[in-house]
């Protein structure tokens, strides 16, 4: 189960990235903590991956364990209105199950790429809000491997982040408005998706917007005030399209992504005073299971 030299590109937005010395890609509670055990006998970092599509992962050897959870999928109805669903469940498939029942809350979503258990640990959202009032309890697996289920109202919850930090997400269970009219929840995403991809370069290969917004602020905004859109560093260049996004334009390593969002954030500061907070996560920084 556990795999050796896994290069890790074809598992991130940005197809960059090395190769993971130990590499899992758990379908089970059973299997992560399979997984989790041999970290521990090995006394190596581990970094839990979700679909990779907010992750710059490094373009050095990672000298230690990736658990990658994006196979593991799966959506049961609990009653109306409520859902469990697998770490690893796109959030577009996810998006397509609740808006066939009829089940309203995340339809707003449509257009994030990405599983639920990177939405959930990263509290992703756009315009409305993030995902954290839909989510009632998340079964997850301590960084000591012991599993237990938090309620969702009891986490430190943030703009762009649930708090759940170094613990591994087992599964989640989603609170929907059931009864709503599947063709009003059809066209409310539809209309979503259609101002996202007027305003995002969403075929793009790349993670997404770059930077969390300031208080009051648009990140994209600022990039693109300080006259940084359309700026390239390698194979890595600075959307025309959204100026919060870093695209891959075929051939960027992770090493080019990285000194172009420091080249941003320097040029945001000089020039407004504002240092711009990274949204997308490095798996360079992991430590324990801390991506
Ligand atoms: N803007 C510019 N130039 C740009 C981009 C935006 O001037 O290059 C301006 C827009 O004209 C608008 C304002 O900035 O006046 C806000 O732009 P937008 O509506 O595109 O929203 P955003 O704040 O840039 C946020 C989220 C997105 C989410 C959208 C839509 C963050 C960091 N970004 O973007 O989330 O999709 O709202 O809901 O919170 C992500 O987190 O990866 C992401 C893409």
């Amino acid at each position: 189960m556990i795999r050796t030299d896994v290069p890790l590109a074809p598992w991130s937005g940005y197809r960059t990235g090395g190769i993971a010395r130990w590499f899992a890609a758990p379908r089970s509670e059973e299997e992560l903590l399979g997984a989790l055990r041999h970290k521990e006998r090995e006394g190596v970092p581990c970094f839990i991956l979700g679909g990779g599509t907010n992750t710059l992962i490094g373009d050095e050897t990672f000298d230690g364990l990736v658990i990658a959870t994006s196979e593991w999928t799966g959506i049961r109805d609990l009653s109306a209105g409520m859902l469990e669903v697998e770490p690893g469940t796109s959030l577009r498939a996810l998006i397509g199950a609740t808006v066939r029942r009829g089940w309203a809350g995340l339809e707003g979503f449509i257009g994030i790429p990405g599983t639920i258990g990177g939405a959930v640990w990263g509290n992703a959202g756009g315009a409305a809000g993030g995902i954290q009032p839909l989510v009632e309890m998340i079964r997850v697996v301590e960084p000591d491997g012991a599993p237990r289920w938090i309620e969702g109202a009891s986490l430190p919850w943030r703009y762009r982040s649930s708090g759940l930090g170094a613990r591994a997400i087992v599964r989640v269970r989603l609170r929907l408005r059931p009864g709503a009219d599947p063709e009003a929840l059809r066209a409310a995403a539809n209309a979503v998706f259609a101002r996202k991809r007027a305003t995002q370069p969403l075929g793009a290969t790349s993670a997404g917007c770059v930077f969390r917004n300031p208080p009051g602020e648009s990140a994209g905004r600022l990039i693109e005030a300080a006259g940084l859109k359309g700026v390239s560093l390698g194979g890595a260049r600075v959307s025309d399209h959204h100026a919060n996004f870093i695209v891959n334009e075929g051939r960027a390593t992770s090493r080019e992504i990285s000194e172009l969002i420091e080249r941003v954030r320097n040029r945001v500061a000089e020039r407004f005073g504002i240092w711009l907070e990274r949204e997308i996560v490095h798996t360079r920084a992991a430590e324990g299971c801390r991506p």
